[in-house]
């Protein structure tokens, strides 16, 4: 595994400046912040969190300018409005909803259920889910397929009001997809680079604020080098676009379950991938104190013969993290990736026991999505019923953001959503 960065120290994409900067960062770093580092010490684990978050947002405002030498110098005209979305999407206690299901995987899910493959089904069921009251207070944004960032819901509001009615913020998804990586072992890589600069103004036009870009990587095809990098290459350019167009860019390199794989092979696979990601996100001048990170969880491949509990998760899932990002980065976002709904809430809750250096919390679809959409079932009538259910998911991942889920008073079932070779 070539080309491993044993850690990437700080945020900054110009590295010869890096030292020039930590001390103007310093000097810049006011008595108050100070205090408040002294303070979030003290302070209880939810109180820690939001001091970090205003540290944070005052040191990433003090670095902005920036010195480029030989890196890529980070420059967007939205530098400060994508430090406010950021920092509001990671206050505690709130976490993602992922509905961002392009139309043939929201049509499949829809057909399972004998429910037909239409416009009109598509936005009744995207409406059950973004007019579920109170969504705003776990949820601080929800990711959109392209269809839905326009349409409206069934009291008339356009959904881009709704999730401002609910404080949340509108996200999209920019990728169009994945295809077969040409040479590679049959892996796959991420289109969606051409015109994503005027897609990304255009969306921002529309009220989203948050993207996302889904690429993959698979375990049991090696995965190839060229493949690693690819994935690698292609969120870096994404997440420059995406900044510079005033959306703040959810990287998601999504380490698929399907395989036999150890729970050990997916971290040393992961930690490599994140150590290509972060270099070419340096490499490109992303601004890393203004993306959110979905990774997925390290645990063992699906059909791996030993399994690993919740604290094995998370005690990986967090080295490899620790190892890997900086601690500006401010969220970091997990995907559900096919675990049961039980299984994605309590590996969230045992990775919060003890304060991360950032906010880490979910970006969950299948999870959040899974039992509302069976509840549900096309049916006007049950649409009280399937959104009681997202009520109730949407909190229990909230407390698991702040690790205070408890199993014993939990209804959500423990049944795994694995499908082999899902598709987004
Ligand atoms: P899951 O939680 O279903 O893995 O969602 C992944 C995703 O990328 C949704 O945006």
């Amino acid at each position: 595994m070539a080309a491993i960065i044993a850690s990437v120290p700080v945020c900054v994409s110009a590295k010869a400046s890096v030292e020039v900067r930590r001390n103007a960062t310093r000097a810049a770093i006011p008595a108050r912040v100070n205090k408040a580092v002294q303070l979030s010490a003290k302070a209880s684990m939810a109180g820690a969190r939001v001091q970090t978050t205003a540290v944070r947002a005052t040191v990433a405002r003090a670095a902005v300018v920036s010195v480029s030498a030989g890196y890529a110098a980070p420059q967007s005209k939205y530098a400060d409005e994508l430090l406010e979305t950021v920092t509001n999407m990671t206050m505690p206690g709130k976490g993602i909803l992922a509905m961002d299901e392009s139309n043939p995987t929201c049509g499949g899910r829809l057909e399972a259920l004998g429910i037909e493959n239409i416009e009109e089904n598509r936005r009744r069921y995207r409406d059950v889910l973004l007019s579920t009251p109170d969504l705003g207070t776990h949820c601080g944004g929800a990711i959109l397929f392209d269809e839905t960032l326009y349409q409206s819901a069934s009291d008339g509001r356009t959904f881009v009001q709704v999730l401002k009615d609910h404080g949340m913020y509108p996200g999209i998804k920019v990728d169009t997809g994945l295809r077969a990586l040409a040479n590679s072992n049959g892996e796959q890589w991420c289109q969606g680079l051409d015109q994503l600069a005027e897609r990304c103004a255009a969306y921002y036009e529309a009220g989203a604020r948050f993207c996302k870009w889904r690429t993959v990587v698979s375990i049991p095809a090696g995965p190839t080098e060229m493949a690693v990098k690819e994935a690698a290459n292609g969120l870096a350019r994404y997440g420059a676009i995406a900044q510079a167009n005033g959306l703040v860019p959810i990287i998601e390199p999504e380490i698929l379950l399907d395989g036999t794989h150890t729970i050990e092979q997916n971290f040393e696979v992961a930690s490599w991938v994140w150590a290509e990601t972060f270099k070419a996100m340096m490499d490109q001048g992303v601004m890393l104190d203004r993306i959110m990170l979905k990774p997925s969880m390290v645990a063992p491949g699906a059909d791996c013969e030993t399994k690993s509990n919740a604290d094995q998760v998370a005690e990986l899932t967090l080295k490899m993290l620790n190892s890997r990002v900086p601690p500006c980065v401010p969220g970091i976002m997990f995907l559900s990736g096919g675990l049961s709904e039980l299984d994605s809430t309590l590996y969230l809750n045992a990775m919060n026991q003890a304060p991360n250096p950032w906010h880490v919390s979910f970006s969950y679809a299948r999870a959040l999505q899974n039992t509302v959409l069976k509840t549900w079932a096309g049916k006007d009538e049950n649409k009280e019923a399937a959104q009681k259910i997202l009520t109730r998911r949407a909190i229990e991942n909230g407390q698991a953001q702040m690790g205070k889920f408890d199993v014993t008073k939990s209804e959500t079932e423990g049944a795994s959503m694995y499908v082999k070779g899902y598709v987004y």
